[in-house]
């Protein structure tokens, strides 16, 4: 059965937010309801939508894979989305990635055996100042990374097992100046950010 086979009063609610002659502006909506159930979103899935809107698959996964919000195959529990632009590329998103991607044993498209790790590079997540970070499923944000932050979050997410998140301790990083030149950035509780990477 398809997924909105049993879902005509939803469809039909998504559908009248736009006008009549306007199907495709519901792409959106459609897309995140299949990928809030399913956790990605197969090819069959944006045929359903592509038909529903009136459009063609090719041009729902155009618009599908502009976003990293969506994902076109299963994601673990934990997604972790490794920003990979350029403040957080300057303090380290590289070794980061490649460090998470050498301790699950995984890639890009992967989930692990367990079921509770992906991974995916993704652009800037509009918190510069707090680089290197990474977006972890569809909320939580965990910042100032550093090798040891990374592993205490890997050990809480694989304790949690559930997919539900620690509070995320987001601490504005403090210059530490010298001559009036910037030497290092700490976090509050005095931890350095990026280099330690
Ligand atoms: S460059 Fe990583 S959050 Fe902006």
């Amino acid at each position: 059965m398809s997924f909105f086979t049993n879902k005509q009063p939803l469809v039909a609610d998504i559908l009248s937010r736009y006008p009549a002659n306007r199907k495709r502006s519901a792409v959106m909506p459609l897309l995140r309801e299949v990928q809030n159930a399913e956790g990605y979103v197969s090819d069959a899935a944006c045929a359903e939508i592509a038909a529903i809107i009136e459009s063609t698959a090719t041009e729902v996964k155009s618009v599908m894979s502009f976003y990293s919000t969506y994902s076109s195959s299963p994601t673990g529990k934990y997604h972790l989305q490794v920003c990979m632009t350029l403040s957080c590329a300057l303090q380290g998103s590289d070794q980061m990635w490649d460090y998470l991607c050498e301790t699950l044993d995984i890639g890009v498209g992967d989930v692990t055996p367990d079921g509770l790790f992906s991974v995916q590079k993704v652009e800037c997540l509009g918190s510069c100042g707090t680089a290197p970070l990474m977006q972890v499923s569809d909320s939580g944000y965990y910042e100032c990374l550093t090798k040891k932050r990374l592993n205490a979050l890997l050990a809480d997410f694989k304790a949690r097992g559930d997919g539900s998140l620690p509070e995320s301790d987001v601490k504005a990083p403090v210059f530490i100046q010298k001559n009036g030149d910037v030497v290092q950035q700490i976090t509050a509780d005095g931890m350095p950010v990026g280099g330690a990477l």
